[in-house]
C-alpha cells in the first residue's frame, strides 16, 4: 500500500539509522558520524558511513546509500512494504490506512486473496479426485514425486463450465469477486459467468509472501494454448512476479545465487533435484522490477536460456533491460542449455550434474554483451568497425550508475583495441636489452631531498621521501591520487584509467572511488574544494599525508612546466602501475632461469617477457 509521506517522515524520525544499522554492523562514532565495515560488500577498512544528522548512510567503497528503510530492505531482503511495517512495530506507530477508499481497497484485497487461496485449495483437492485422474497421472509421467506436487500445491481444474463457481461462490464470495480474481469469465455477449480454468493441470503463482496471486494451467493435450495464465487482476502483475519466489527465497540467499529459467516445469524440476533457488518469469523477458527483485536475493542472476534461436533473443532483451539499471556489483549471468534441452528435459536425460555444469558456466553480462555485438558481423573495415564502436559504447551509454557506465565504457573500448590493433612481430632475443622507446628518459632529475622510485627498467615511477619504505605498488598508488588531488585538472585526461584500476590498498582505493565520484559529479573542481569534499566524507587522515606529499612533489614540478609535466608524469606512472604484474612476471621468469637453465625455464621466460613487450608497447603505438 501506499504510506503517506508524513506518516514516512515520521517513522525515520523516531527510528535512529545507528541503532538500525547498528544491529548488522559494528558501528563505531567519528564526530557526526559513525563508521564501519560496509555490509554490502567484502572490505577491511571501514568506508561505511551512518549520518544520523541527515538521516542516511553511504558506502564510499561500493556507493551503498539509502536511509532506515532502505537498509531494512537491502539486509532483509524485504519489500519496502514489509520494510515499513516491521520499522513502524519496532517503533511501535501505527501503520496508517491511508484514507476510507484505500481501506475498503485493502478489504477487497483481502477478499481476493481468500477466493484464490479457495481456488487453489479447490484445485488441489480435485487433482486427488477421480475427476483429476488424468492430471495426476500426467504430472507423476512428468517425473514429479508426491511430495513436489504437494509443495508447489499443483491442481486439477476439472473440465466443466461451472465446477469451480459453484464450489465456491458464495454470499462472501459473489461472482464479482471470482470474476475479478480471474477465476471466472463473463461472455462477452452478457449471460452468466463461467470457470476460466476448465480440464488443466494447474500451477498455482504465488507472490514474494507465498500467497496465491494467479494460475498457469496447462492443458493435457495439444489444444493451444498450452499455458493459460490468469488475466493481469489487482493482486497479480505479471511483469512484477517470478514463479516460484516464495520457495527460492531462502535457498537462494544462503547460497548467494539465485537461478532465473523459462517455464514452471522447469523450476519445479530443478527443486525437486536440489536447485531450490530457481524461479521463472511469466511467460515473458523477464522485466526491470523482476531484476530488481532478483537482486534482492542475490548480486548476480544466472539467467538460463534455451541454446535455440528464441533463447538468443531472450538474451538480447534481457541485456536491453538490465544496462541501463546495472548498479555497482549489481549485475546477470548467462547460462546456455544445450539444445534442444529446457532444464526440466536436461535433468531428466542426463541429471542434475549436467544441469550444474551449465550453471557453472554461467558467462558475465559483458562476456554476453561483447559477443552478442561481434557474433557474425563482418568487421574487415574501418567503418564497419567504427559502427561496432558506435554500437557497444551505446551501450555502455545506457548505463544510468556513472561508475558503472565508464567502466563499461571503459572495457569494451579496452576490447576493441585488442581485438583491432595490428599484430606485432615476434620479440628478438630474450635477453636483449630493451633500448629505445621503453628506456630511461633522460633529464629528469629529482628534486632536491626527494628520491627518485625506479620502475625496473630505470624510468622514474614517482618520487619519494628518502628511505621511504612503502611497497612499489602502493607507493604508485599514492603518486597517482597524490598528483589528482593537486591538479584536479588532470582529470578530464585520466579518468577513464583511474574508474579501470583496483588499487590493492584498501584505503587507497576507496579514496580513488572519492575522487572519481567528487571530480566526476562537479566538473571544474579545484584542489581545495575537491580536498573539502573529501574531508566530509571522512577521508581526514590518508588525505593529509597525500596533500603533504604532492604539495612537495608539485612545487617542484610546477618549477619544470606545470599541468603537462603532471600529466606526463601520470601517465608514466599508470603505465608502470599497469605493468606491474607482467614485469613482476618477467623478473620471477628470469630468477628462475637463472637457477635451472632448463629448456622448460627458458621457454617460460621467451614466453612472458614476450607477453610484457606487447603489453608494454600497447600506450607507445
Ligand atoms: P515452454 O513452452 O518452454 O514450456 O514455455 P515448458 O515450461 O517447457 O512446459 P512443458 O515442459 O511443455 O510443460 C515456457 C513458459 O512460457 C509460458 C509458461 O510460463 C511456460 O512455463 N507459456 C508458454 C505461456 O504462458 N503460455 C504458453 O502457451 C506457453
Ligand atoms: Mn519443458
Amino acid at each position: 500500500m501506499a504510506f503517506p509521506p508524513q506518516f514516512l517522515d515520521e517513522l525515520r524520525a523516531r527510528v535512529p539509522l545507528s541503532s538500525v544499522v547498528g544491529r548488522r554492523v559494528k558501528l563505531t562514532r567519528k564526530g557526526r558520524e559513525h563508521q564501519g565495515l560496509c555490509p554490502f560488500h567484502n572490505e577491511k577498512t571501514p568506508s561505511f558511513t551512518v549520518n544520523e544528522d541527515k538521516g542516511f548512510y553511504h558506502c564510499f567503497g561500493c556507493g551503498a546509500h539509502g536511509d532506515a528503510i532502505g537498509f531494512e530492505m537491502r539486509t532483509g531482503h524485504l519489500s519496502f512494504t514489509e520494510a515499513v511495517e516491521r520499522l513502524a512495530a519496532e517503533a511501535g506507530l501505527d501503520v496508517p490506512k491511508a484514507s476510507p477508499e484505500e481501506r475498503v481497497r485493502e478489504q477487497r484485497r483481502a477478499s481476493l486473496h481468500d477466493a484464490m487461496e479457495a481456488a487453489c485449495a479447490f484445485f488441489e483437492k480435485q487433482l486427488r479426485s477421480p475427476s483429476g485422474r488424468d492430471g495426476f497421472a500426467y504430472l507423476k509421467g512428468r517425473g514429479l514425486t508426491d511430495e513436489t506436487i504437494a509443495r508447489f500445491r499443483l491442481g486439477w481444474a476439472p473440465d466443466s463450465r461451472e465446477a469451480l463457481k459453484s464450489a465456491l461462490m458464495s454470499r462472501e464470495c459473489p461472482e464479482s469477486l471470482l470474476a475479478e480474481a480471474g477465476l471466472l469469465k463473463k461472455p462477452d455477449g452478457g449471460g452468466p459467468a463461467f470457470d476460466y480454468f476448465r480440464g488443466r493441470v494447474m500451477f498455482p503463482i504465488t507472490d514474494r509472501r507465498g500467497r496465491v496471486v494467479a494460475f498457469g494451467a496447462r492443458t493435457l493435450g495439444d489444444n493451444p494454448p498450452k499455458y493459460l495464465n490468469s488475466p493481469e487482476t489487482p493482486l497479480f502483475h505479471k511483469g512484477t512476479t517470478l514463479y516460484g519466489l516464495a520457495h527460492a527465497r531462502e535457498p537462494a540467499r544462503e547460497r548467494g545465487c539465485v537461478v532465473v529459467v523459462e517455464g514452471y516445469m522447469d523450476v519445479i524440476a530443478l527443486h525437486q533435484a536440489g536447485f531450490a533457488h530457481a524461479v521463472a518469469p511469466l511467460g515473458t523477458a523477464v522485466t526491470e522490477q523482476q531484476i530488481e527483485e532478483l537482486w534482492r536475493l542475490a548480486p548476480e542472476p544466472i539467467l538460463c536460456l534455451d541454446g535455440d534461436k528464441a533463447g538468443q533473443r531472450a538474451m538480447a532483451r534481457a541485456l536491453d533491460r538490465a544496462f541501463p539499471i546495472l548498479k555497482p556489483g549489481l549485475s546477470l549471468r548467462f547460462a546456455t542449455l544445450p539444445a534442444p534441452e529446457d532444464p526440466d528435459s536436461l535433468i531428466k536425460a542426463k541429471g542434475p550434474a549436467a544441469m550444474q555444469a551449465v550453471l557453472d558456466a554461467a558467462q558475465p553480462l559483458v562476456e554476453v554483451a561483447w559477443r552478442l555485438a561481434v557474433e557474425g558481423r563482418p568487421l574487415d573495415t574501418p567503418e564497419r568497425r567504427a559502427a561496432l564502436e558506435k554500437d557497444l559504447l551505446e551501450k555502455a551509454h545506457s548505463v544510468a550508475d556513472e561508475t558503472v557506465k565508464w567502466q563499461y565504457a571503459r572495457t569494451f573500448k579496452d576490447r576493441l583495441w585488442q581485438a583491432f590493433r595490428p599484430p606485432r612481430p615476434a620479440a628478438g632475443p630474450a635477453f636483449a636489452p630493451q633500448a629505445g622507446k621503453g628506456g630511461a628518459r633522460p633529464g629528469r632529475r629529482p628534486p632536491v631531498g626527494q628520491t627518485a622510485l625506479r620502475g625496473f627498467d630505470g624510468r622514474i615511477v614517482g618520487l619519494g621521501a628518502p628511505g621511504a619504505m612503502r611497497p612499489p605498488f602502493e607507493m604508485q598508488e599514492r603518486v597517482l591520487l597524490g598528483l589528482l588531488l593537486a591538479n584536479p585538472a588532470l582529470f578530464d585526461s585520466v579518468h577513464e584509467e583511474l574508474g579501470r584500476c583496483l588499487f590493492s590498498n584498501d584505503s587507497l582505493d576507496n579514496l580513488r572511488r572519492g575522487i572519481l565520484k567528487h571530480l566526476g559529479a562537479v566538473r571544474g573542481l579545484d584542489a581545495e574544494g575537491l580536498a573539502a569534499h573529501l574531508r566530509t566524507d571522512g577521508f581526514s587522515p590518508v588525505l593529509e599525508t597525500l596533500l603533504d606529499a604532492s604539495e612537495r612533489r608539485m612545487r617542484s614540478v610546477r618549477g619544470y612546466d606545470g599541468i603537462e609535466e603532471a600529466r606526463a608524469l601520470w601517465e608514466d606512472v599508470y603505465h608502470h602501475y599497469t605493468r606491474k604484474d607482467l614485469l613482476a612476471d618477467v623478473s620471477e621468469a628470469n630468477a628462475r632461469l637463472a637457477l635451472d637453465a632448463s629448456q622448460a625455464a627458458w621457454t617460460r621466460f621467451e614466453a612472458v617477457k614476450r607477453h610484457e613487450q606487447a603489453a608494454g608497447g600497447r600506450d607507445e603505438e
